[in-house]
C-alpha cells in the first residue's frame, strides 16, 4: 500500500495498510455476490441475448455489479464479467448454455486451435469491460471499493483444454502430462493476455484485483509450482511494477498447506481461502504474510440461522482483529435465499 489511499482510506483498503483499525469488524464482500440467487439479476439477464452479450454490454454488466451493493451493506463491489472472456478474446469460441455452463471449442479435441490463438487478438476486444468498470466507478458509493478480476492461467486453461466444466479436470490434467510444452505455451499466452486486461480494468477504476484459481487444488506440488505459482508470480510482478498501489488477492482454491508457499512466492498482498481451511490455522500461518479473506462455506448461507451464526463466531474468535476480509470459501450458490445474505452481512458486522 502507498500514500494513494492514505487521505481517504476506504475500510476495505485499510486492512492492507497502516490505517487499519483493529477494533472495527472486518470489511465484507462475497464471491458471486451478483448472480442467479437475486430475482433482479434474473430479470436483467433476460434482457441480454446470451451470457456473453450480458458481460459485453456495459449498461447491463454495470447494473449487475451494482445490484448487490444496492441490496446489501458490502464494502466492495466486484466487476460483473467472467473468467472465460479472455479465451474468447484470444480467438477461441466460447458460449454459455443453460444447465450446462460454458462450452468452448476444446484444445484437446482441436490440435491446430492453439496456433490460431493470439494475445494480439485481445487488444480492443475487451474494451467494453473497461467501459463497465468506469460506469460502475462513477456510480459506486465513495466508501465501497471496486474489485476487478481475471481467472488465473491454470484455471482458464482447464476450460480451454476440456471445452467445458468437467468433474475432475481430467482433460487438462492429461494434457499437462502428455503435452507439457503446449501447456506452458498456453499459460504464457494467458499471462500475456491477462496482464493488459487487468491493466485496462485498473486504468478504468478497479482498485483491487482478484485472481481466481478455482482448480489449483488439482495439481501435484511440482505442477503447482510450474502451472500456478510461476504464471501468477509473473502477473503480480508485472502489475506491481506499474501499479504498486493496487492490492492483489489470490484464490488458489483447495491447496491446503500450499497456501503458505503461494503467498510467499507469488507476491500477492491478500489470500482468499476456501472453506476447508481451519480459520485458526490461517490466523497463525497466513495472516503474518498478508491479508486473509474468507471462508464461510456457501452451503451454510443456504441453511442460514444458527449454523450461519456459528460460522461467523468461529471467524470472530480467530481472525477478527487481524488483517482479515470476511467472505465465503467459494461463490454464493444459486439457491441461496437473499435474506440469508443480508443476515450474514449483519452478523459479520456485529461486534460482541
Ligand atoms: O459476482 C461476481 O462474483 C462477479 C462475476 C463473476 C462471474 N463468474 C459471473 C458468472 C465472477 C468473478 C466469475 C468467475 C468465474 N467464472 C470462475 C471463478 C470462480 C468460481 O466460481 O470458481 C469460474 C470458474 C467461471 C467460469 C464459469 N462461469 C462457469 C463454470 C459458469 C457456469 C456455472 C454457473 O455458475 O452457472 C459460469 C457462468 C457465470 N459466471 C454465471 C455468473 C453469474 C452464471 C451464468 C448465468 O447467469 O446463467
Amino acid at each position: 500500500m502507498t500514500e494513494h489511499y492514505l487521505n481517504n482510506t476506504k475500510h476495505f483498503h485499510s486492512v492492507f495498510s497502516d490505517e487499519i483499525n483493529f477494533s472495527r469488524p472486518p470489511p465484507v464482500w462475497f464471491m458471486r455476490q451478483a448472480g442467479r440467487y437475486l430475482p433482479e439479476y434474473k430479470s436483467l439477464r433476460a434482457q441480454a441475448k446470451d451470457f456473453l452479450d450480458f458481460c459485453f454490454t456495459p449498461s447491463l454488466a454495470a447494473e449487475a455489479t451494482l445490484q448487490p451493493i444496492r441490496r446489501f451493506n458490502f464494502d466492495a463491489a466486484i466487476l460483473f464479467a467472467d473468467i472465460l472472456l479472455v479465451p474468447y478474446a484470444l480467438g477461441q469460441s466460447v458460449r454459455f448454455e443453460e444447465n450446462i455452463g460454458p462450452v468452448l471449442e476444446s484444445l484437446s479435441g482441436n490440435p491446430t486451435l492453439l496456433s490460431r490463438l493470439s494475445p494480439d487478438n485481445v487488444m480492443g476486444c475487451l474494451d467494453c469491460v473497461y467501459e463497465t468498470v468506469s460506469r460502475v466507478k462513477s456510480e459506486l458509493p465513495s466508501d465501497v471499493a471496486l474489485i476487478g478480476f481475471a481467472g488465473a492461467p491454470w484455471t482458464v486453461a482447464t476450460y480451454m483444454i476440456g471445452g467445458r466444466s468437467t468433474k475432475d479436470r481430467a482433460p487438462a490434467l492429461a494434457y499437462a502430462s502428455r503435452k507439457p510444452q503446449e501447456l506452458t505455451f498456453l499459460l504464457d499466452m494467458l499471462v500475456e493476455a491477462t496482464v493488459p486486461y487487468l491493466e485496462g480494468q485498473i486504468k478504468a477504476g478497479a482498485e483491487v484485483i482478484q485472481l481466481f484459481d478455482t482448480w489449483a487444488g488439482d495439481l501435484s506440488e511440482f505442477d503447482f509450482e510450474s502451472y500456478v505459482i510461476k504464471p501468477t508470480a509473473e502477473i503480480v510482478r508485472r502489475l506491481r511494477s506499474k501499479y504498486p498501489h493496487v492490492d492483489i488477492i489470490g484464490f488458489p482454491r483447495g491447496v491446503g498447506n500450499l497456501y503458505v508457499d503461494y503467498v510467499k512466492r507469488t507476491g500477492v498482498s491478500g489470500i482468499s481461502i476456501d472453506a476447508s481451511v481451519e480459520p485458526s490455522w490461517a490466523a497463525q500461518h497466513l495472516c503474518p504474510l498478508g491479508v486473509v479473506q474468507g471462508n464461510i462455506d456457501p452451503e451454510v448461507v443456504v441453511l442460514g440461522g444458527e449454523v450461519m451464526e456459528a460460522s461467523v463466531a468461529r471467524l470472530r474468535e480467530t481472525l477478527y482483529g487481524l488483517r482479515f476480509i470476511a467472505g465465503l470459501g467459494h461463490g454464493i450458490l444459486p439457491h441461496t435465499p437473499p435474506e440469508h445474505v443480508a443476515e450474514l452481512v449483519d452478523e459479520i458486522r456485529r461486534m460482541p
